[in-house]
């Protein structure tokens, strides 16, 4: 018989081993003992009985990342003897509990399958799971009984596992908030670094410690009410040249998509996967040859450089240009670079009474990108990545549509218009007597 341990849980946790719940999800600030009192509520669990115990989070490079430490150290303090602490697993040699510990980010289906007889999974650090990451592991945490226990410091109003649980919750979902003044073991160290933030930076520390997300809305770049009336809207005859924006995949993962905007219309998008670069120079040329646009703007900064070549060879270059993401900006004094500057122009696009076509994805990904600004005081947008990382996929579609924004497009000059060279601002598209100028062709 094992003997009796005496693990303490705090107040607050106690209904993670006392209710029954498909879905227990603590949230709040630094130092509010969730760590701790996950690992040492299945630590009790798993004395209690034989169970499978998956610890995800999104990334996991080593198992050092996860709370492996955490369980080893917490095994140690309470000297649970029957645990032996493998380099990759924990396991109870009485009752073959077992903690197992993965990420979630580019799993493949072997290692998700192992997953399937999972009693109870931990997803540590829960802010950070991407929603695809979510999509493959709520189907595989199948068995009768199954629980997910979601700890997380919330790190904006969208997190992807906030919004799909916890913001409207369901009677299966426990939904808790914990900060460090209900934490009992909360250190005296700990607490005096809580008040000495609250007193330098009181929206630091309803961040940090009080676990309020950063207002996304407010640092979002793209008003998402904007976006909404955008989808809404419907624009009959859309005045302007045709503008193509190819956003080409860097990876294997990202999407291809070929925008097509006229003037305050956006007309649609064509997404394509796993083309080769030659396969996308052609679907180029048909497009251009069969829609006729004014210019094709591509991003020319991962393997659509390779694109971009054949199209030149290929006698495309009057109506291609090429344009990279990272590079200088055409008003350098205001954009810290050609991204920041496209997606500018865009937002510009939404204030004026444009036409978008209605789509979830394509929303999250204009309303996701956040502003910054450089040390110069210049525009730069949040980067990929990190967009990536909150919205669960990269932004391509928005990407094509910036793309569009790229230069100020000439009006052909066959069509009798008086000056040479004129080009057309996004002010200028929407202005009364110019738009019947565009409307003529
Ligand atoms: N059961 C416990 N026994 C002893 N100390 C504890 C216990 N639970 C929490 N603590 C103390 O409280 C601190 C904060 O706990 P924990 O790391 O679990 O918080 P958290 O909510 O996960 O927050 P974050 O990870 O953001 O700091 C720990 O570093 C530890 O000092
Ligand atoms: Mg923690």
């Amino acid at each position: 018989m094992p003997k009796k341990v005496k693990i303490k849980l705090a107040r607050p946790f106690l209904p993670l081993i006392t209710e029954k719940k498909r879905i227990k999800f603590f949230y709040g600030g630094r130092g509010g003992g969730k760590s701790y009192a996950f690992a040492d509520a299945l630590l009790m669990l798993g004395l209690r009985q034989k169970l499978l115990i998956a610890c995800v989070r999104e990334i996991q490079e080593s198992i050092k990342d996860s709370v492996h430490r955490l369980l080893s150290e917490r095994i140690a303090f309470y000297d649970l003897k029957e645990f032996e602490v493998k380099e990759s697993e924990i396991i109870n040699r009485v009752n073959k509990t077992r903690f197992i510990f993965k990420g979630l980010r580019n799993q493949d289906a072997q290692k998700i399958k192992s997953m399937e007889g999972v009693d109870i999974v931990w997803i540590e650090e829960a802010q950070t799971i991407s929603k695809t990451s979510w999509e493959v592991l709520a189907p595989t945490i199948r068995k009768n009984g199954s629980e997910i226990w979601i700890s997380m410091n919330r790190l904006m109003e969208n997190d992807p596992l906030w919004v799909i649980l916890a913001a409207h919750p369901d009677e299966r979902t426990l939904v808790k908030k914990v900060n460090y003044d209900d934490n009992p073991f909360c250190s005296e160290e700990l607490k005096m670094q809580a008040l000495a933030c609250q007193e330098k930076d009181i929206e630091a520390y309803a961040h940090i410690w009080l676990g309020e997300p950063l207002s996304q809305a407010q640092n979002a770049l793209i008003d998402r009410n904007k976006i909404r009336a955008a989808m809404k809207r419907h624009v009959q005859n859309p005045s302007g040249p045709l503008v193509i924006g190819l956003d080409v995949a860097r990876f294997g993962d990202d999407a291809t998509v070929f925008c097509l905007r006229c003037g305050q219309k956006c007309l649609g998008f064509e997404v394509y996967r796993k083309k080769s670069v030659v396969e996308v120079a052609s679907l180029a040329m048909n497009m251009i040859e069969e829609k006729k646009p004014v210019r094709l703007f591509l991003d020319v900064g991962g393997v659509g450089g390779g694109v971009y070549d054949i199209l030149k060879a290929g006698g495309f270059s009057r109506v291609v240009r090429g344009i990279n993401f990272g590079q200088r900006a055409l008003s350098d004094e205001r954009y810290a670079n050609r991204r920041a500057e496209m997606w500018d122009k865009m937002r510009d696009w939404f204030d004026h009474e444009v036409d978008l076509k209605e789509d979830e994805k394509l929303f999250d990904e204009l309303a996701a990108a956040c502003k910054k600004y450089d040390f110069k005081g210049r525009l730069i947008l949040e980067e990929k990545e990190e967009i990536k990382k909150r919205i669960g996929r990269s932004t391509d579609m928005a990407d094509a549509l910036a793309l569009t924004f790229a230069e100020n497009v000439a009006i052909p000059q066959e069509k009798g218009l008086k000056s040479e060279n004129k080009t057309v601002t996004i002010e200028e598209m929407f202005e009364e007597s110019g738009a019947g100028v565009f409307d003529a062709w």
